[in-house]
């Protein structure tokens, strides 16, 4: 199963491709969009309309998981123990879960850093939460989080990667890109706003070899159920 599957089904795509006999793919996500539109094109994958942290649309799947995995889905989760519990009752007595996400992100840091500037805050129509990455919360806080769900053999392995990006101008209009739906922009002011947006990128954040970059800090964390 996979948690939080999303539309194009990366995951399923890369396990049929190195399992070929794997018996049955399950993707849930709790946007039904996603399994309106998802490209299923093998008999053998399934999605479903189901929320991690909502355990009565789960029960179905209760016990019945050999494995359950999760990218890119529980840094958008708050409560993340209960998604832990939640994914520990749909696995199989010695049944194997794995999770992949997101412990910090210079993008956050820079949105903080925006907002601090009246400019941008009045402009501001997005929603963001400042407490989203805590500085406590990195590899042995999930990993006694999983221990205390019940989790046995616990592994977790926390990673920095770092992206330089040799084009500034690509990299402004990749930063405006991906910011601009948060803010109030009039067409006339975007040239300035993009521009100013990248000043307090490379100054809140840095260059690495001289060239801006995008940091972010990842979790893989592994458990399995007692059998
Ligand atoms: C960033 S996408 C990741 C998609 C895919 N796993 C990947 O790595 O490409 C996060 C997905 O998690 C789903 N999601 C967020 N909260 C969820 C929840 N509580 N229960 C189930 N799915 C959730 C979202 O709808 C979205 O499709």
């Amino acid at each position: 199963m996979d948690v939080g599957c999303g539309r194009d089904l990366n995951f399923f795509k890369a396990i049929l491709k190195r399992f070929p006999r794997v018996g049955a793919l399950v993707g849930i996500d709790k946007d039904p969009s996603v399994s309106q539109t998802a490209h299923v094109k093998n008999k053998r994958i399934w999605c479903y309309v189901a929320n991690i942290v909502k355990r009565e649309t789960l029960t179905v799947f209760e016990g019945m998981m050999d494995k359950v995995i999760s990218t890119n889905t529980v840094n958008k989760i708050p409560k993340k123990k209960l998604m832990f519990e939640n994914v520990y009752r749909l696995l199989r007595p010695g049944g194997e879960a794995a999770f992949f996400f997101i412990l910090d992100s210079c993008y956050h840091t820079f949105l903080m850093a925006l907002l601090k500037i009246p400019k941008f805050k009045e402009i501001f129509k997005g929603r963001h939460n400042p407490n989203m990455y805590p500085k406590h919360r990195r590899e042995q806080y999930y990993k006694k989080m999983l221990e205390e769900v019940g989790f046995h053999y616990v592994i977790s392995l926390e990673e920095e990667k770092i992206y330089p990006h040799p084009s500034e101008e690509d990299w402004k209009d990749e930063l405006y890109e991906g910011y601009k739906n948060m803010f109030e922009v009039s067409p006339e002011s975007v040239d300035e706003i993009k521009e100013e947006a990248f000043q307090i990128y490379v100054k809140t954040i840095g260059r690495y070899e001289g060239e801006p970059y995008y940091r972010v800090l990842l979790l893989s964390l592994f458990g399995q159920k007692e059998v």
